[in-house]
């Protein structure tokens, strides 16, 4: 086996760069839901993991799923699943979420090639759509699996006013958007055996302690939101300072406020990424303002008592300058812990080779969050280079690291244990 994984690091990292050249953007990457760019992406997928030796379905969400079926032998074999997610940010990294599928992949294609069968049913997910970048709501590719799935959100647009459920119509995706064959996708928790990611750290954590890997301990909860400012427009040169309805003054207070309160906490953290005054002239006094929230917290009560406040500030802000403000929240996802039966089987094959078997949370949100709803889950996080800059195209990690990860996850696959 040592020698079928001698070259699985570089390999990881030219099929992410191939991958890469599937985008919405000329010069960088972005892959949104359902973009010709992310049906590329699925394609390629798909044929990778056909030719690694997997049998391959796609569901009604789009997950591009590839199964190594176990031994023969093993009659009664059960699930163990793997995966991350193949959609970007925008103008995002090359191996956030897919090194999770590209890894694996290649871990099954060496496998394959050795005639290894595990014990057991081996699949790869590819999640078509974790980041939200196209509908504002995350998880939507997980939340169809874990069954946990809002049909409320086939109601929500895009950038250009098309509904999930029009761009799901018209997707070639079996169902076509059909809230039930959505139901009809998610899995049967009791044929799994655990749901484990690998993903890049997307942090300077293991960069800083000199270490390529690490074992995830929990997965801090976030919540989205998407606020609106109305206030009055009127021209401004005429009205007075002390007479203005100013909604686009009046999102700044309240982002400084989310920054204020979000530093009061240890683990919480607040972001505006979205800021906008739609229709805005720039002789005209802000009649709107819009801007996203995103809250997370390494605890679900640190996150909500920040929440409460913030939402009772903005409303308070509102109040003060005449002004009125909608807060729409997005189906949050809690505080996910990781099993511990599933870290300490990642940590002894840390440990077996001469590793550290070093645990950290992870502040950024992954599918395993979701999938944590239905089975044990675990997280091997790879080192992030560049100051652990991510969700920027200099996230960077090395093939030596990549290699060593492919390796540990070798090991962890073939020794295995279920609980009980
Ligand atoms: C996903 O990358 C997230 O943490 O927002
Ligand atoms: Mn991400
Ligand atoms: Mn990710």
């Amino acid at each position: 086996m040592s020698q079928t994984t001698a070259s699985l690091g570089q390999a990881i990292l030219d099929h992410a760069d191939q991958l890469a050249r599937f985008s919405d953007m000329e010069g960088g990457l972005t892959c949104a839901y359902l973009t010709p760019a992310h049906r590329a992406a699925q394609d390629q997928l798909a044929q990778w993991m056909e030719a690694a030796g997997m049998a391959v379905r796609i569901d009604a969400i789009g997950n591009v799923i590839g199964r190594y079926a176990a031994d023969p032998a093993v009659t009664d074999a059960r699930v163990l699943m793997t995966g991350s997610h193949f959609d970007t940010v925008r103008n995002g990294g090359r191996y956030d979420g897919r090194l999770g599928i590209l890894l694996p992949i290649a871990v099954v294609d060496a496998l394959n090639r050795a005639g290894i069968r595990l014990p057991y049913h081996f699949e790869v997910v590819g999640f078509a759509e974790e980041e939200g970048l196209r509908f504002k709501t995350s998880f939507l590719a997980s939340s169809v699996l874990a069954d946990r799935f809002d049909p409320a959100l086939l109601a929500r647009v895009d950038a250009d006013g098309i509904t999930l459920a029009e761009a799901l119509a018209i997707s070639g995706l079996p169902g076509a958007g059909d809230p039930q064959a959505l139901r009809a996708a998610a899995l049967d928790p009791a044929t799994l055996l655990g749901f484990v990611e690998v993903h890049i750290e997307q942090g300077p954590v293991l960069l800083h302690h000199d270490l390529p890997l690490g074992v995830v301990t929990q997965i801090a909860g976030s919540s989205r939101f998407q606020v609106r400012v109305e206030g009055q427009a009127s021209h401004a040169g005429t009205t007075p300072m002390g007479m203005r309805k100013d909604a686009a003054a009046g999102a700044a207070e309240m982002i400084l406020l989310v920054e204020e309160r979000c530093a009061a906490a240890p683990t919480l953290v607040g972001t505006v990424g979205q800021l906008q005054v739609p229709n805005g002239s720039s002789n005209v006094i802000p009649a709107a303002c819009t801007f996203s929230m995103d809250i997370r917290a390494g605890a679900d009560d640190i996150r909500e008592a920040a929440i409460a406040d913030i939402v009772a500030g903005i409303e308070r802000i509102a109040a003060r300058r005449g002004l009125s403000a909608q807060v729409e929240r997005v189906p949050p996802v809690n505080n996910a812990p990781c099993a511990r039966w599933l870290m300490d089987q990642f940590g002894a094959v840390l440990k077996k080779r001469g590793m550290e078997a070093f645990e950290l949370p992870s502040g950024a949100g992954h599918d395993a969050m979701m999938m944590h709803r239905i089975t044990d889950v675990a997280m091997l996080f790879v080192r992030c280079g560049n100051g652990g800059i991510s969700h920027n195209p200099l996230e960077t990690i090395t093939a030596e690291d990549a290699q060593l990860a492919a390796e540990v996850f070798v090991d962890f696959l073939r020794h295995f244990q279920p609980l009980g």
